[in-house]
């Protein structure tokens, strides 16, 4: 009930429209300027040619283990974390220098609205914004130490993800702010033992406290 209360409170929120980035004009030319040099045939393990080459680039880092690009999560992708500052592997980059937040900001921005070619139509671009909370699960699974947990969120509220162990015991907790749209937060345990974790969502106002959803994570050392 307290759910349903949250939820129609903000359903009229009305939708408004924010400029999307078009890879061509604007995070190709920062590639071509900034990575080429060192990426433009796949070099040095990532291709920043083209859009299908920076689609198809994969890490062959056991730190990251994935596609370059994961779309809709700029958070969880490589590419985000060796532009940012202290990449998990490596150095950060372009190597030697650093992109302006403007640019990191629109690369983010870029890759959390799917990471698309073309800019979407309007029809597409509106599906993107939920009416309700919507668990979408974390990545990776299975873990080792941290894992992102994603959900979508019709408002912008405070929320908690709480994780428990096999034995009902809370083990750790984290509190923030979502915004309308997809919600990407980082769980860390690596001061835990392998095992089967659970962890429950929750969002929360001073007037509701909401279930957004729970599930299953299995951390593995
Ligand atoms: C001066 C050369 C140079 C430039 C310019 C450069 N890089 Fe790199 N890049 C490297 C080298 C060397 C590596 C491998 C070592 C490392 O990861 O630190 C690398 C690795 C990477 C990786 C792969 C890491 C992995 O193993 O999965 C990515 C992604 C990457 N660079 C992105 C970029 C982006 C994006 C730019 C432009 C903003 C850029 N690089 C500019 C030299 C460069």
């Amino acid at each position: 009930m307290k759910r349903m209360l949250l939820v129609l409170s903000f359903s009229i929120i009305s939708f408004t429209a924010t400029a999307q980035i078009d890879y061509g004009n604007d995070i190709q030319p920062i590639f071509t300027s900034n990575c080429n040099s060192c990426h433009s045939a796949g070099q040095n393990s990532f291709n920043s040619s083209s859009y299908s080459a920076v689609m198809a680039s994969t890490s062959p880092s056991s730190t990251y283990d994935s596609k370059h690009v994961i779309p809709n999560n700029a958070q969880g992708s490589p590419l985000v974390d060796k532009i940012e500052e202290s990449p998990e592997f490596g150095d950060r980059m372009p190597q030697g220098g650093q992109l302006s937040t403007d640019e990191i900001d629109k690369i983010k921005q870029w890759i959390n609205e799917g990471a698309h070619e073309e800019v979407q139509t309007s029809n597409e671009i509106e599906s993107d914004y939920p009416d309700k909370f919507e668990l979408l699960g974390n990545y990776p699974n299975p873990f080792n130490p941290s894992t992102v947990v994603q959900f979508r969120s019709p408002v912008s509220t405070e929320f908690r993800i709480t994780v428990y162990n096999a034995n009902g015991q809370q083990v750790n907790s984290l509190t923030g702010r979502t915004v309308i749209g997809e919600n990407d937060f980082t769980v860390n345990l690596s001061d835990q033992p392998s095992g089967v974790y659970f962890y429950r969502i929750r969002a929360t106002s001073n007037v509701s406290n909401s279930f957004i959803g729970s599930g299953k994570m299995t951390l593995i050392k």
